[in-house]
C-alpha cells in the first residue's frame, strides 16, 4: 500500500474498533476526529480579544442563539392535519442530531384509528433499516404478546415510538432529543386518536407521564394526552429478563379486561 497503512495493520484496527461496539458505520462520509481535535485545539491556543477599556463604546451583542427546537416542533406539530401531513413535518424537522445518523424515519405501523396505541421508545437497527417501528426481537415478541390477547397490528393495533430516529449503538434517548419529539408525539396521538394507549418502557413513561420507574408504574392505569394510558415492561426487557414475562401477561390481561369494558 502506497498510504504506508499495511493491510494487516488496517485489518487489525477494524478488528480492535468491532471488539468495542463500533460494528456499523453512523455517517456518510468519515470524520478524521484527529483533525477535528487538532482544529479544536489550534482554536484555544488563538489569542482572547482584549477587554474594552472602560467607557469605550460596547461590542455589539452576540447573535442571539438558533429558534428553540421545541417550539419549532410545537409549531409544526401543530400545522399537520393528518398523519401524512405529520410524517412530512417530522421529515422537515432538522433540529434532531439522531436524524443525521439515521438511514429511515420510523413513523408508525398499524392501523391508525385503532382503540389501542403502542408507544415504544426508538427504533433499533432493524426499524432503522425497515422504516418501521417493532420488527426486530422485541417486535416479533410484542407481536406474540399481542396475539395472545387477540390483538395485532394488522387489525387491532397502532404503533409508533418517542423517537422516530434510531440513536447511535442504541444508546439512551437523551432529554433534549426526547422534549423536542414530544409535541410530534402528541400530535401523533391526536390525530391517530387510539382509545388508550400501552407505554413500553422507562423512556415512554418519561416522555407521556413524565415519570421513570417502570416495575412500579407496569399495570397501573394512570392519564395522558387526555386518554387511560397503561406502562408496561418493554420486550426488549422481556427477552433479557424471561421472568418479567409472568408480569407483562398479567398488564396484557388488564388491557383486554380494560377494552372489553370499553364496549
Ligand atoms: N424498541 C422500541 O422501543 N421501538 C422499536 O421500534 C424497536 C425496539
Amino acid at each position: 500500500m502506497d498510504s504506508g497503512i499495511d493491510w494487516h495493520w488496517a485489518r487489525a484496527a477494524l478488528d480492535w474498533q468491532l471488539e468495542l461496539g463500533a460494528d456499523e458505520a453512523i455517517g456518510e462520509a468519515p470524520v478524521d476526529r484527529f483533525a477535528l481535535e487538532a482544529a479544536e485545539q489550534a482554536a484555544r491556543a488563538r489569542p482572547v480579544e482584549p477587554r474594552p477599556e472602560r467607557g469605550a463604546t460596547p461590542a455589539p451583542m452576540a447573535e442571539p442563539a438558533g429558534p428553540d427546537p421545541v417550539l419549532v416542533a410545537r409549531e409544526m406539530a401543530r400545522g399537520a392535519g393528518s398523519l401524512e401531513a405529520l410524517r412530512a413535518a417530522m421529515e422537515a424537522f432538522d433540529f434532531c442530531e439522531l436524524k443525521r445518523g439515521a438511514r429511515n424515519l420510523v413513523f408508525g405501523d398499524g392501523v391508525p384509528g385503532a382503540r389501542v396505541m403502542i408507544v415504544g421508545e426508538a427504533p433499533g437497527r432493524e426499524e432503522d433499516l425497515q422504516g418501521k417501528p417493532f420488527v426486530g426481537p422485541a417486535g416479533q415478541l410484542l407481536d406474540r404478546m399481542l396475539a395472545a390477547i387477540g390483538l395485532d397490528r394488522a387489525s387491532s393495533v397502532y404503533i409508533t415510538n418517542v423517537l422516530p430516529w434510531r440513536p447511535p449503538q442504541n444508546r439512551e434517548p437523551q432529554p433534549d432529543e426526547i422534549a423536542m419529539m414530544k409535541p410530534f408525539l402528541s400530535r401523533h396521538i391526536a390525530l391517530a386518536d387510539p382509545d388508550l394507549l400501552v407505554v413500553m418502557g422507562n423512556i415512554s413513561c418519561d416522555a407521556l407521564l413524565g415519570r421513570r420507574g417502570i416495575t412500579k408504574l407496569r399495570g397501573n392505569w394512570a392519564e395522558a394526552e387526555g386518554r387511560p394510558v397503561l406502562p408496561m415492561f418493554h420486550p426488549a426487557y422481556l427477552l433479557r429478563q424471561p421472568a418479567a414475562k409472568r408480569q407483562a401477561w398479567a398488564d396484557l390481561l388488564e388491557l383486554q379486561a380494560r377494552l372489553k369494558a370499553l364496549g
